[in-house]
């Protein structure tokens, strides 16, 4: 991992708000809590279909990344695929390779096969299978149908192989599709993620700097948390861009704690924009502005 020029600085040990979804910095907000268990509770129960959704930035991938270690763990079989842009045949392709499937990986024919084979393997053995596909909210109707048709291998147990979507809202209306009714009726659960409150914000931040090294955080004041929040609108990706750039420009001025004068330039840099921000009220297109307010940072691991 990459350190920030400003961890000796502060003290850190590792980068408080890198944006990667690492679960190693988990912050357990209630509802995110609940999403993980009912993940977990999914694939236990066998019952076939789970959706989540959530704005960009919310934490779905870190989610994943949660459940893939309780998987591990477990030593459950799982496929993750997280690049959703693929034709039916390149999604067999690399759902057999995360499965391992020793077989021609081109032939779907094979490949169908040969995850029957493990399933069944894994169903006698008391195990289930998991196919996480992230970004689902990009999935061709082809791919989302052949993913459909894999949710109908079962035993008299359950359903033998268990399926995450993941995805923006727009999954949830591409599932209200009309020729999606089918796979629809078979979600069985569904969860989603919202922006933190002003509280779980300033608990987020809190507790990434607390990961990083620092347990008593005197960096963020109380009204620069209340505007991050507010300029964030409690979106963790955000959350973590404003105060990593936050940090860089106190190290760069050799100050301490950081200060609304600071987060009022990072934000301009940024050209963030948020609800009543003097941008916003021009109505003056940005990078981050409203109609397209979530930040593609290069640092983003998947997907988005
Ligand atoms: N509950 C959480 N605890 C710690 N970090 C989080 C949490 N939720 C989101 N993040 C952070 O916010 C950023 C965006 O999260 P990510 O999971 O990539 O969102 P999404 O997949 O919904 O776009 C990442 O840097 C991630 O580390
Ligand atoms: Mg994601």
């Amino acid at each position: 991992m990459q350190n920030a020029i400003y961890n000796a600085y502060f003290g850190f040990v590792e980068n408080p708000f890198n944006i990667s979804p690492d679960p190693e910095f988990l912050y357990r907000s209630p509802q995110h809590e609940e999403a993980l268990a009912n993940l977990i509770y999914g694939v236990r129960s066998r019952k076939g279909f789970i959706v989540l959704t959530g704005e960009v930035g919310t934490g779905k991938t870190t989610m994943l990344e949660c459940l893939r270690d309780y998987l591990d763990s477990q030593r459950t079989e799982f496929a993750f695929i997280f690049n959703s842009r693929l034709t039916p045949d390149q999604f067999f392709e690399m759902m057999a390779f995360d499965f391992e499937l020793q077989c021609d990986r081109k032939s779907k024919t094979d490949v169908l096969f040969a995850l029957n084979a493990l399933l069944i393997q894994q169903a006698e053995r008391g195990r289930t299978c998991v196919l996480i596909v992230d970004e689902a909210h990009n999935l061709e109707w082809e791919v989302l149908e052949e993913i459909r048709l894999l949710g109908n291998l079962e035993n008299r147990q359950g359903k033998l192989l268990q399926i995450i979507l993941a995805g923006q809202p727009e999954l949830d209306r591409k599932l209200d599709a009309p020729d999606l009714r089918q796979l629809k009726q078979r979600i069985v659960l569904r969860c989603t993620l919202n922006p933190l409150t002003p509280d779980e914000s300033a608990a987020y931040i809190e507790t990434r700097l607390a990961r990083a090294g620092m347990t008593k955080q005197t960096v963020f004041g109380p009204e620069v948390l209340e505007e991050i929040y507010k300029r964030s609108r409690g979106i963790p990706r955000l959350i973590n861009l404003l105060c990593d750039n936050l940090l860089v420009t106190a190290f760069a001025m050799e100050q301490r704690t950081t200060t609304i004068e600071m987060l009022n330039e990072v934000c301009q840099d940024l050209r963030l924009e948020w609800p009543g921000s003097n941008r916003d009220r021009r109505g003056r297109s940005s990078r981050y502005g409203m109609e397209e307010p979530y930040p593609q940072t290069p640092l983003s691991l998947r997907g988005d």
